[in-house]
C-alpha cells in the first residue's frame, strides 16, 4: 500500500506526530449517494472517559489474550493492556500499525478475513464501530467463521456496532430504502475515505440493529449473549459467545433443509453422527 492509498494511516501519523488534540486533523467520509461527513482524527486517540458506554463496557469485559481487529492507533489496546490483557492488534493500514506500535501495542498487519499467524484468543474485539467490518450479509458469514478459527473454546466476541435505525434523518432513511430495493440490508454503507490528496477505494461498512445481527449469527458459530446499548448515540456493545460446533452444524442444516452428511466443507462425520442421535431421541427424553 503506498501513502496515497493509506490516507487513514497518514491521518493517524500526522495527528500522532503533532500531539493529538481535538479539531486539528479531519478526514472526509463520502457515501455513494453523495452524502459527505467529516470525522475528527482525535477520536482515535481519545481516552475511556470520552468514550460511549458500550466502548467502555467492551474493554472492561476483555480478559486473557485479546485480538483487537482494526486496532487503528491502539486506543483500546493500550487500555486493555493496562488491565492485564495480552493484546495483539491487527490493521491493514501500515500507518495505523506504525502509530499503534509506537504507542507500545503489539500491532501487526492483518485483516478480519486474513488475521495472519496470530495464534488463538480468549476474546476478539471489534471496537469503535468495527462490527461494521462485517461489510455485507454474505461477507459477515465468512468473516465470523474466520474469527472463530482464532477463538479459543469459551471465547467472547466483543463488538461495538451502530444501529442504523437510530436516526430520523430523511437522507439516511432514503439510503436505507434504496438498499432494501437493491436486496441489501438497509445499513450497508458503500463509502470511501479522503485525507489531503489520498483517497481510499470504495468499500462496504455494515450497520446492523441487534435484531439483524441475531439473524446473521444464526448460521455462524457465534451466539448473541448480551447487548449494552447507548440509546442517545445508537452505539451498542454486542457480546457474543462461541457456540459448540455441533450446534452450529445442526442449525445450518435445518436452515438449509439439507442433511448433515451433505456438508463437504467441514470434517463433520462425528458431528453428523451426534446430530443423528439427537434427532432419533424422542421429545422429552432427557436433556438435549
Ligand atoms: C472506524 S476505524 C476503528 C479503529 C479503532 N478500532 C478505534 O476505534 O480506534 C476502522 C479501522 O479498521 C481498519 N480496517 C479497515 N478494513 C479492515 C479489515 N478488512 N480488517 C481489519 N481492519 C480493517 C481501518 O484501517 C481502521 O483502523
Amino acid at each position: 500500500m503506498d501513502a496515497r492509498d493509506d490516507g487513514f494511516g497518514q491521518l493517524l501519523l500526522d495527528c500522532w506526530s503533532a500531539g493529538p488534540r481535538p479539531h486539528t486533523f479531519l478526514q472526509v467520509i463520502e457515501r455513494d449517494d453523495g452524502f459527505v461527513s467529516v470525522e475528527d482524527a482525535y477520536r482515535y486517540f481519545s481516552v475511556p472517559e470520552e468514550w460511549v458506554e458500550p466502548e467502555r463496557a467492551a474493554v472492561l469485559r476483555a480478559r486473557g489474550r485479546v485480538l483487537d481487529v482494526g486496532c487503528a492507533a491502539g486506543r483500546h489496546a493500550t487500555v486493555m493492556t493496562e488491565q492485564g490483557c495480552e493484546v495483539v492488534g491487527i490493521d491493514p493500514s501500515p500507518g495505523a500499525v506504525k502509530v499503534a506500535a509506537e504507542r507500545g501495542v503489539d500491532a501487526r498487519p492483518g485483516t478480519i478475513l486474513d488475521p495472519g499467524d496470530v495464534g488463538t484468543f480468549d476474546a476478539i474485539a471489534l471496537l469503535g464501530g468495527n462490527l461494521g467490518l462485517l461489510g455485507s450479509r454474505r461477507r459477515s458469514t465468512v468473516a465470523l467463521y474466520r474469527l472463530a478459527t482464532v477463538a479459543r473454546p469459551g471465547a467472547r466476541l466483543l463488538a461495538v456496532g451502530h444501529d442504523p435505525y437510530a436516526t430520523d434523518d430523511p437522507v439516511h432513511l432514503a439510503y436505507h430504502e434504496h438498499n432494501r430495493w437493491r436486496g441489501l440490508l438497509p445499513g450497508q454503507i458503500h463509502m470511501r475515505l479522503r485525507y489531503k490528496d489520498a483517497m481510499s477505494e470504495w468499500f462496504d461498512r455494515l450497520l446492523l440493529s441487534p435484531a439483524e445481527l441475531t439473524r446473521l449469527l444464526a448460521v455462524t458459530p457465534w451466539r448473541l449473549a448480551d447487548v449494552v446499548a447507548d440509546r442517545e448515540t445508537g452505539f451498542y456493545l454486542a457480546e457474543m459467545t462461541l457456540a459448540r460446533q455441533v450446534d452450529v452444524l445442526e442449525h445450518a442444516c435445518a436452515a438449509a433443509c439439507v442433511s448433515v452428511h451433505d456438508y463437504p466443507w467441514m470434517d463433520c462425520q462425528a458431528l453428523a453422527a451426534e446430530i443423528d442421535v439427537r434427532r432419533r431421541r424422542p421429545r422429552g427424553d432427557g436433556p438435549p
